[in-house]
């Protein structure tokens, strides 16, 4: 391909990508709505793009905006001077940091758990399955959405190596009680991750107007360590997060070297080795150009929009807002009149991704909304998509499923289901034609499908999905 040719491919390529600016995605992306501040980020990704990370002496210009961007996360959160930090990939990076280096601070425990609220984020499903560490989940306050600090406790044991909170869950937006859950897991010597990936840059500046909002940082001294995402409220390009912790003893255990192999010392703090300098840089650029003043005036103009979201959400028919959210996150659930995975349907059909959020025990359905900073001005917007779309939705009902389809899912069994299953499933759930995967337009079906099924029958399914999926794929690119 010639450079034009290329660059209308790429073009091409994103025709059914989701938005990622304009404040209509109510996921997935963060706008801070400032062309200028998405230029420099656009601009330092393109000069830092073929630096390497690998090695901080090699890179001393990483190196330093590493540092600028932890001093920053420090303050902001309250570090004390000792403060140490790491900028990884992302939230789920920067947590499965703090949970390796939780367990490996402590080789005297063979069989390491963690205890963690049933509504923590995935990623510590994730480094639990990774790393052997155990989960046990405390149930949460279904009606708040919150942690009980006593089921937290109650929940800690002898081989526990880490407790969690969320500062706000990203679920339900619902910010722990930190406070007890930190100081309960200190008197037993336990560490306490507060996972902040998503308000972390966001409720410091809401706390300064609003002292009622609870802690949720190093202010509480049993919070050892704290993730907080760049590429969330912190608006810059994808790709950046920060783990600190307290101390640098704290940190050590997440610290990685090899000399025992004929190639180049290997010195790593995150699970990346060879890593682009490009999102750090943007970080970095995009932060110090935004600026304090800039971040706590769009971090009051987000939490104000979400608190008139939420008033107008409760002035329509069929929905409410599920639990107490505090920051910039909505969780929205439906009566028995409307089936909320029909609703995102009808929101995307108008504009708007939502995105569906599956039952879980003690958890209705619910769409997940976050606000960012470009849809402040299109809240009044948002209220009459979701108008129009409940309206439609009520109408509709939910979705017919077809009784062989439910009957063949619902004898599933997660330990035999292989590809032939799968390959079946797909076929039955028009999900299949001609030998092809292809989603289709409107979701709810399969939404509902997943939605009444067990989580390891879900995880299957999914699964299988995504490996089929990226077969696909494979073979498409090989074929054009
Ligand atoms: C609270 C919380 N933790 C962890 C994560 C995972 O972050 P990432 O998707 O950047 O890996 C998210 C992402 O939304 C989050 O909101």
């Amino acid at each position: 391909m010639d450079v034009d040719q290329v660059r209308a491919a790429l073009e091409a390529l994103r025709q059914h990508d989701l938005p990622t600016h304009g404040g209509q995605t109510l996921a997935y992306v963060y706008d801070s709505g400032l062309e200028e501040a998405d230029a420099l980020g656009r601009e330092a990704l393109a000069a830092y793009g073929s630096t390497n990370g690998l090695d901080p002496t090699a890179f001393p210009s990483l190196l330093q905006m590493e540092q600028d961007l932890i001093a920053m996360a420090a303050r902001l959160l309250d570090g004390p001077p000792e403060t140490v930090g790491t900028v990884t990939s992302g939230g789920t990076e920067s947590i499965l940091l703090a949970v390796v280096a939780a367990r490996d601070a402590r080789p005297d425990i063979g069989h390491p758990t963690m205890v963690l609220p049933t509504s923590a984020h995935a990623a510590f499903h994730k480094a639990a399955h990774y790393f052997g560490v155990r989960p046990i989940f405390a149930d949460v306050d279904t009606e708040t959405g919150r942690a009980i600090a006593s089921r937290m406790t109650d929940a800690m044991q002898e081989d526990t190596v880490l407790v969690v909170a969320s500062a706000p869950s990203y679920a339900h937006g619902v910010i722990d009680p930190v406070t007890e859950i930190a100081t309960q897991a200190q008197a037993r010597a336990i560490r306490c991750h507060v996972d902040a990936c998503i308000g972390g840059w966001l409720l410091p500046y809401l706390r300064r107007d609003d002292p009622e909002l609870p802690a949720f940082s190093f202010v509480i001294p049993g919070v050892t360590s704290i993730s907080v995402d760049l590429h969330k409220y912190g608006y810059t390009p994808k790709g950046a997060s920060i783990l600190l912790h307290r101390t640098p003893q704290l940190r050590r255990p997440q610290l990685f070297s090899s000399a025992a192999w004929p190639g180049y010392t290997m010195i790593n703090t995150t699970i990346q080795s060879t890593k682009s300098g490009a999102p750090l840089a943007a970080a970095w650029a995009v932060t110090q150009y935004i600026g304090d003043e800039e971040y706590a005036r769009l971090a009051r103009e987000v939490h104000e929009a979400t608190s008139n979201l939420i008033e107008g959400v409760g002035d329509i028919d069929h929905l409410r807002v599920f639990g107490e959210p505090q920051s910039s996150l909505v969780a929205i659930a439906g009566d028995d009149q409307l089936d909320v995975f029909t609703l995102a349907d009808e929101l995307l059909a108008r504009g708007w991704y939502a995105q569906p959020q599956l039952r879980s025990v003690g958890f209705p359905p619910t769409l997940h909304l976050s606000i960012s900073a470009a849809t402040v001005p299109r809240i009044a917007e948002l209220l009459d998509a979701l108008r129009g779309a409940v309206k439609s939705a009520v109408a509709a009902g939910p979705p017919v499923l077809d009784p062989v389809l439910v009957a063949t899912v619902d004898a599933l069994d997660p330990s035999s289901f292989d590809d032939a299953a799968f390959h079946e499933l797909a076929r039955l759930a028009g999900l299949e034609s001609a030998g092809t995967l292809a989603l289709p337009n409107r979701l709810a079906p399969v939404n509902a499908i997943l939605d009444r099924l067990s989580p390891p029958l879900r995880e299957a399914l999914l699964t299988g999905f995504l490996d089929r999926l990226t077969q696909q794929s494979a073979q498409t690119s090989s074929s054009t």
